[in-house]
């Protein structure tokens, strides 16, 4: 066994639970989100790059914290937001209406099966979904991500990962007694699927916020696949 999959926890809830857990989650969602995590959205929107007039798919909007930025990036641009849980989803409406942009949409949709023809946008986000996820569907989102950016199109994910031994030691005793507790989350690392699945330049930032730690990877879609 590779020391990654040593250290990577088995996803603890069924993709079918998630927007049961996310919906009752959604009331108090962004205060979390807000208090660990708001640098690695920012350094996210920071690598995108996003250029106004550019076509970006951010997949699992959640309650829009990012959206709402990138709306504000790209008032004249193609925007498209998709998330599995209804709820999470009405609240970035409420959020994305607050900007005035009108160019976008959101809509439910799952990252396993985006619902956009090939090589659709310049820029594809992603924040903190993938440490819901089983490790052994990494490859295959990622190609997905892959298959509906443009070449040259960039793609940012940021995730869960692992920190410190005591945070990691914590993490793992509270997310054995039960995974939604924790909203499903366990730290991963996902660049080392990045090149298999079509991503060249790729690079890995982590970020510790207040001991919570995560990470940032950056790939651009090469021209090889
Ligand atoms: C931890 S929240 C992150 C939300 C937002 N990206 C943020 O950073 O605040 C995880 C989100 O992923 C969504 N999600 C989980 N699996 C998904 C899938 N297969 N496709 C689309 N969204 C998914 C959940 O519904 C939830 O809104």
């Amino acid at each position: 066994m590779s020391p990654k999959k040593k250290t990577i926890l088995a996803a603890g809830i069924e993709k079918s639970r998630i927007p049961e857990i996310y919906r009752r989650l959604t009331p108090h969602y962004d205060f979390w989100g807000r208090l660990t995590e708001s640098k690695a959205r920012s350094r996210c929107l920071e690598l995108a790059a996003i250029r106004d007039g550019e076509s970006v798919l951010e997949v699992a909007v959640g309650t829009g914290l990012v959206f709402e930025r990138l709306l504000k990036a790209n008032p004249n641009g193609r925007n498209e937001g998709i998330d599995l849980t209804e709820a999470m989803l009405s609240k970035a409406k409420v959020r994305a209406e607050g900007t005035g942009v009108r160019n976008y949409r959101l809509s439910i949709g799952d990252a396993y099966h985006l619902e956009y023809p090939d090589e659709t946008f310049d820029v594809l986000i992603n924040n903190y979904m993938f440490d819901l996820l089983p490790e052994a569907d990494f490859p295959a989102l990622l190609s997905e991500f892959n298959r509906v950016l443009r070449h040259g199109g960039r793609m940012v994910v940021v995730s869960m990962t692992l920190g410190k031994p005591w945070f990691n030691a914590l993490w793992k005793a509270v997310y054995r007694l039960n995974p939604a507790w924790l909203g499903g989350c366990r730290g991963v690392k996902l660049l080392p699927d990045l090149v298999g699945a079509g991503f060249e330049k790729t690079k890995r930032e982590f970020i510790s916020q207040k001991g919570f730690p995560s990470e940032v990877v950056f790939g651009i879609k090469s021209g090889k696949l």
